[in-house]
């Protein structure tokens, strides 16, 4: 066989493909779906008890009745339904203090947010670039930028979330000084009920990132990511997004909004909005590559469950369920001793995530005795390394009430405990 036959076929392929690693949770994803006994605090999913699956069986009905033209069945257009495009600008109205004004040709209808970060990823960045993100971030993103070969930087930022501006002023004249700075890309943020630390942005701290980037002169586009934006507990959280900041405005600014977590997974209908033409035309010609249009089907269950009113009663239904979940995790947290045991966290205002740290010396990574202790006791979470670019702090862990409520909950917190306490002997 000539030495061309005998070359491994990975070898053949693109730079991307050789790059590009498996899943880090692909493993205790495996775990989990091998052992049926097992209760995940891990996975991401929303909660199966909460899925319209009634409603969304009506809304098909509805429209297979009133849309003779069966044009939801069809392809539809790159950009995504003028419709749905319409009903998202109106959402975006009712949150408060949101001042922009969004129009529909500014909106580009995805599958799910997750497209639209790659889309703007491939947009933006060539390999060797650099993308500021937030420590901790969201870590499929981190491993996206992994695999694309673009260097994800942590902002310096505080316990709080706040970034230390000196050091930031500092890290930019250092990639000057190395004629680094045209590397730098792109900042992402996660500014509402943030996966993983359930932290929002506050109205100062954008401004005041906004006044940073304009003072020290630097053009970097900022996409921000909103996925969560709509689980807030109480009422919407009042700080409007960075389209409605001062001081963002004339920088070119992201915003990815879904639908997935708040209505249905499944459906998987996100949304990006720029008011940057350039932007948005470029995302579209790259989306023309990938799909041509997100399903149309799944869009105009969207568009219709929006427009009839639908959506915001059952964002009403949902919040309360999942602030109730999140609020009887803490408890049975704190009623199982583990705060005794050196844990703590912030209580989050939204979401389905609880950001838990660990005693200091604690290591939560997946080859450490405590992920082992709790693989032994039959539950699952998400280590905390895996949310930072660098650094890697490894006493976090983020939990999730998303798969579990009531007795099975309480068993999942009972296990965790456990193994903290076992792991405890270890450090
Ligand atoms: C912060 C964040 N952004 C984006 C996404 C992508 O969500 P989807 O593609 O389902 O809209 C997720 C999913 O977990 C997320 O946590």
């Amino acid at each position: 066989m000539s030495e061309e036959l005998k070359m491994p076929f990975l070898d053949r392929c693109s730079a991307l493909a050789q790059r590009i690693e498996a899943p880090v949770i692909d493993g205790l994803m495996r775990e989990a779906l091998s052992r049926p006994g097992i209760l995940s605090l891990g996975a991401g999913f929303t909660d199966n008890a909460l899925l319209p699956v009634e409603e969304v069986a009506e809304v098909i009905a509805e429209l297979n009745q009133s849309q003779i033209s069966r044009e939801h069945l069809q392809y539809g257009t790159n950009q995504g339904r003028l419709g749905l495009r319409s009903a998202i600008a109106q959402w975006m109205r009712h949150y408060p203090n949101e001042e922009a004004v969004v129009s529909a040709d500014q909106i580009v209808i995805t599958n799910g947010s997750q497209q639209g970060l790659y889309l703007n990823v491939q947009f933006l960045c060539n390999p060797g670039d650099i993308v500021l993100v937030e420590a901790p971030s969201y870590f499929i993103f981190l491993e996206m930028l992994r695999g694309m070969g673009v260097h994800a930087v942590s902002l310096p930022q505080d316990d709080a979330g706040e970034i230390d501006y000196e050091a930031f002023a500092e890290m930019v004249a250092q990639w000057k000084a190395r004629g680094e700075i045209q590397r730098v890309k792109l900042i992402y943020l996660v500014s509402y009920f943030a996966n993983p630390s359930t932290r929002c942005w506050s109205f100062e701290s954008k401004q005041m990132l906004g006044d940073f980037l304009n003072e020290a002169q630097l053009p970097w586009p900022v996409v921000e990511d909103a996925a969560y934006r709509d689980l807030s507990f109480e009422r919407d959280y009042p700080v409007p997004s960075l389209l409605s900041v001062e001081s963002f405005q004339g920088r070119p600014v992201l915003y990815a909004g879904t639908f997935t977590k708040p209505y249905a997974t499944g459906i998987k209908v996100g949304y990006l909005i720029s008011s940057t033409q350039e932007w948005i035309t470029g995302l579209l010609r790259i989306k023309a590559h990938h799909d041509f249009g997100t399903a149309n089907l799944n869009q105009a269950i969207i568009e219709r469950v929006l427009e009839s009113g639908r959506y915001a009663k059952h964002l009403e239904r949902i919040r309360r369920v999942y602030a109730a979940k999140l609020r009887e995790l803490q408890d049975c947290l704190v009623e199982s001793g583990l705060k005794d045991l050196g844990w703590d966290w912030m209580p989050p205002e939204g979401g389905l995530l609880l950001w838990v740290r660990g005693p200091h010396d604690l290591d939560t990574g997946l080859d450490s005795v405590f992920c082992k202790k709790c693989l032994e006791h039959d539950v699952l979470y998400v280590p905390g390394d895996i949310c930072f670019a660098e650094g890697n702090p490894r006493h976090f862990v983020r939990l999730s009430v998303g798969l579990l409520s009531g007795e099975s909950l309480k068993e999942a917190v009972k296990r965790f405990t456990k193994a903290a306490q076992e792991a405890a002997i270890h450090y």
